[in-house]
C-alpha cells in the first residue's frame, strides 16, 4: 500500500508520496529526495557507505526503514556544511588526501563527526574503532585516520585554549 509520510532532513520537512511501507530511509534519501550524497553499496549494513544521523546517532539508512523516521532529526552529508562550506573534518581529508575515488567518503565523513561530537579527544584507538564499520577500496585507511586525527588534534586544543582564556579560570 501506498503511504505519505513527511521526514525531517537537514532541518527541513519533507514530502514523501506513494511510498512502499518497505522502503529503507536510504532509498527514499536518494531515490525519492535525491539527496545523493548518501551512498548505497553493500545495503546490509557492513560497508558504511549508508551513513546518515537520525537525532544525531549514526546509522546505516539502508537497515532503517523510513516510514519509522517520522518525527526524527535525520542529516545526511548534504546538512553537515553551512552554506556549502567543507566542514573541518573535510577540509582534513582534502589535505591530507584521504579521498580517492570518493565513494566512501561521505560515510567516513558523518561517522568521523559523530566520533568528535561525543569526543573531541578521541585518540588513536577510538579513531579506529568509531570508522571500523566504513569500509574504504582506495586509500588504506591511513590518511583517513591521519585526517579525523588532525581534526580531533585541532579540536581539543581549541576548547583547551578556550578554557585557558575563559575568564572564571584561575
Ligand atoms: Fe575510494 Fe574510499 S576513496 S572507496
Amino acid at each position: 500500500m501506498a503511504e505519505h509520510f513527511e521526514l525531517h532532513v537537514n532541518g527541513v520537512a519533507r514530502d514523501v508520496h506513494d511510498a512502499w511501507s518497505g522502503e529503507s530511509l536510504l532509498y527514499v534519501l536518494r531515490e525519492r529526495l535525491h539527496l545523493t550524497g548518501t551512498k548505497g553499496a553493500c545495503e546490509e549494513g557492513e560497508c558504511g557507505s549508508c551513513s546518515v544521523l537520525v537525532d544525531d546517532v549514526l546509522v546505516c539508512s539502508c537497515l532503517v526503514l523510513a516510514g519509522s523516521s517520522t518525527g526524527r532529526a535525520i542529516t545526511t552529508i548534504e546538512g553537515m556544511s553551512a552554506d556549502g562550506e567543507p566542514t573541518d573534518v573535510q577540509r582534513a581529508f582534502v589535505a591530507a588526501g584521504a579521498v580517492q575515488c570518493g565513494f566512501c567518503t561521505p560515510g567516513l565523513v558523518m561517522a568521523a563527526h559523530a566520533l568528535l561530537a561525543a569526543d573531541p579527544d578521541a585518540g588513536e584507538h577510538e579513531i579506529r574503532e568509531a570508522l571500523s564499520g566504513n569500509v574504504c577500496r582506495c586509500t588504506g585507511y591511513g590518511r583517513i585516520l591521519d585526517a579525523v586525527a588532525t581534526v580531533a588534534r585541532a579540536r581539543s586544543g581549541a576548547s583547551a585554549t578556550a578554557a585557558e582564556d575563559s575568564p572564571g579560570r584561575e
